[in-house]
């Protein structure tokens, strides 16, 4: 079985995936570092100069990769996987696949990209925690429809990761 976690930016994709790897004993693949080791480029540099319609080719790419060729791994995805090129389906439609979405609220998201928006050149640019707020909430209205067709929903509002890891297997198994 292949895991793939899904969530808007910040929800924690990355660092819970790598502890639930571990505690399954998983692999773990974060797509935007496969991404960004096999362009020898980070994210943002990516997007800069190749563009984002190049970026989400890209992730299209190697989503089918890992899932056609891994087994027993943990993939984290970025927020805008699943909304993209067919992306959702293609993971709800495979077998070998249980998806989860990190749910997180406005409040939480919008606090968490403050501090962590440097590398995120979707919202880089946004300076004050109310525009922050604004823009999460019309792009989650947009992208929740993608992340609401996962399998598994776990909250991670209040949480701590363990806590979320521990959610997470109670529903898996
Ligand atoms: C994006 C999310 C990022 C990264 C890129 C675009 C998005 O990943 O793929 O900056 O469209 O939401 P994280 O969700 O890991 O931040």
């Amino acid at each position: 079985m292949n895991i793939v976690l899904i969530g808007y930016m910040a929800s924690g994709k990355t660092s819970i995936g790598k502890k639930l790897a571990n505690k399954l004993g998983y692999n773990f693949i974060d797509l935007d570092d496969l991404i960004e080791e096999n362009e020898n480029l980070s994210v943002t540099d990516v997007f800069k100069s190749k563009g984002e319609i190049y970026f989400r080719k890209q992730e299209h790419v190697y989503l089918n990769k890992v899932l056609n060729s891994k087994d027993n791994v943990v993939l984290s995805v970025g927020g805008g996987t699943p909304c993209y090129s067919n992306n959702m389906n293609v993971i709800v439609n495979d077998d070998n696949v249980k998806s989860i979405y990190l749910k997180a609220s406005i409040t939480t998201l919008t606090e968490k990209l403050m501090r962590k928006k440097a590398k995120r050149p979707l919202i880089a640019h946004i300076e004050t925690e109310d525009a922050m707020a604004e823009f999460i909430g019309k792009h989650l209205f947009e992208r929740v429809q993608f992340y609401n067709q996962a399998e598994i929903q776990v909250s991670i509002d209040g949480k701590t990761k363990d806590d979320i890891v521990e959610d997470i297997i109670l529903q898996l198994f």
